[in-house]
């Protein structure tokens, strides 16, 4: 067996899978996140913590599986969170995590210490305020108690990593995302660590996605019924593991997740970057490969927002008939028309990255008449959400990315209407893989790789991933879209000035 960990921002979810790719078991559980001010956004990795060790030993016990029958586990998880660690490893203050848009200055600060472009040239991407390296000149600026204690610096899914096997250490797509990494050269950058005066003794070693880094500590083993024997493989963010369970491993595939975050991904064997920095370039999972993709920040977190705050009635009736709420949400929406009859919505909820790379920007309904209902206003988000997912699809398109193949993913990636929503905007098919779960199979299968199970990432994906289901654009509302997604691009050119 192989298990995958995705450290998602709702909750961890874990897979148990047998070598053929087939989902034995698996276990999810949630935790908070805590927006202490406006565009704040933090979690406690303890929580991280706890629910994968509860989610480890579930599907181990689920499984039957005998103490020697995993072989090996990959982590992935959000990317970007800044973890903290003092001398003994104890968490110094809660992670500040990826949707956090508080280091508007650090950003400025950084592009007063090198400029913009060989911040690019070496990290692949401008200075941004989600990205790690600022939050550590926030925390540096405003809590400089809290960076004299730090020891170690951790991503998300590194901090698990640590939990599990006592090593400090973090792979190439992840920390390709913390802006301190040569991205090109798949390496810490010591011009970058110098400038900003950050000591490389704080950051773990780095390895490529399928080498293994450890094996599982004695107390985790008894914990959760794994053996020491078992070994933890580099792992990979979130979106770069998704990569790998959605089949996306060679130039001209992409896909489409719609997560809390959502994102537009497409494989690439040469470093290509966007020079206006719109979309992100990082090393991939695969071995000397990169990828770009694009982000929309609150993207499930939009519809997640609408439903927690305005539909206690859809919740209610999830519960009687027991159900899953966004199943209903589906089945309502589905009677709205295209364009939700003009009204539109913006999901800037926490800020914008592609293309705007604004973090002041703010949500907005536009349009709303006495016609509306509220299953308008909710396939409006998903729209808006789908309109921000196709400002990405577009960058990509003018770089010259040539994609014959999307695949989606995620929780929305599992709606079909929103993936015909995405099939009409983006105005190509739309495909999904049989097994649901893309970043948990994804380093499940690099795990798999480091094992010795499989020969490359890229035959393991041959071998395992086999489409589901294709949905192909309706040419009858391809214009209605394209229409209303050049209105949706206005209304933010026409508001941007008024968010400062
Ligand atoms: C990618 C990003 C998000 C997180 C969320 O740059 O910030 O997709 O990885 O999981």
């Amino acid at each position: 067996y192989l298990i995958g960990i995705d450290v998602g921002t709702s909750a961890t979810k874990t897979v148990l899978f047998d070598k053929k790719g087939n989902i034995i078991a698996s276990a999810s559980r949630e935790y908070p996140l805590y927006q202490p001010h406006n565009g704040w956004a933090e979690q406690k990795p303890e929580d991280w913590r706890d629910a994968v060790i509860a989610t480890v030993e579930d599907v181990v016990k689920k499984a039957g599986a005998g103490k020697d029958e995993v072989k090996g586990i990959g982590i992935s998880g959000q990317m970007h969170g800044l973890v903290m660690l003092d001398e003994v490893g104890n968490v110094i203050r809660p992670s500040i995590i990826w949707c956090d848009q508080r280091t508007g200055e650090e950003v400025e600060e950084m592009l007063e210490i090198m400029p913009r472009e060989r911040w690019i040239e070496i990290t692949a991407n401008p200075p941004l305020t989600g990205w790690t390296a600022a939050k550590i000149l926030w925390v540096r600026n405003h809590e400089p108690e809290n960076y004299e204690r730090c020891r170690h610096i951790l991503l998300p899914k590194d901090y698990i990593r640590y939990i599990l096997t006592g090593v400090f250490a973090t792979e190439v797509s992840d920390a390709s995302g913390m802006q301190l990494l040569d991205v090109p050269n798949r390496c810490w950058s010591d011009e970058v660590l110098e400038k900003l005066n950050i000591d490389k003794a704080l950051l773990g070693k780095v390895y490529e996605s399928c080498e293994v880094t450890g094996t599982i500590l004695p107390d985790i083993a008894e914990k959760t019924g794994l053996s020491t024997e078992t070994k933890v493989v580099g792992g990979a963010g979130d979106n770069a593991a998704a990569a790998v369970g959605t089949g996306v491993v060679k130039d001209g595939t992409a896909f489409t997740t719609i997560g809390t975050s959502g994102v537009v991904f497409a494989h690439s064997s040469q470093v290509t970057i966007d020079p206006k920095g719109r979309v992100h370039t990082c090393c991939a999972a695969v071995p000397g490969t990169w990828h770009v993709m694009g982000v929309t920040q609150a993207a499930g977190l939009s519809l997640k927002w609408f439903k927690d705050n305005f539909c206690q009635d859809y919740v209610e009736e999830a519960e009687r008939q027991d159900v899953d709420v966004y199943d209903l949400i589906n089945r309502d929406i589905a009677n709205i028309p295209a364009g939700s009859d003009k009204l539109i919505y913006l999901p800037y909820l926490m800020g914008e990255r592609t293309p705007h790379l604004d973090p002041d920007c703010r949500g907005v309904f536009f349009g709303l008449s006495a016609i509306h209902t509220k299953a308008h206003m909710l396939r409006a988000v998903m729209e808006g959400v789908s309109y921000s997912l196709s400002d990405c699809n577009d960058i990509l398109k003018e770089m010259g990315i040539d994609v014959d193949s999307m695949m989606a993913c995620g929780g929305g990636g599992k709606s079909p209407v929103w993936r015909q929503m995405l099939a009409d905007l983006y105005d190509c098919s739309v495909n999904t893989v049989r097994q649901t779960e893309g970043p948990a199979l994804g380093v499940a299968i690099l795990a798999g790789v480091g094992c010795g199970i499989y020969e490359s990432v890229e035959k393991a994906c041959d071998e395992l991933i086999s489409e589901a289901q294709s949905t192909g654009a309706d040419s009858s509302v391809v214009g209605k879209y394209k229409a209303y997604h050049e209105l949706y691009k206005e209304l933010y050119g026409n508001l941007k000035n008024s968010y400062k």
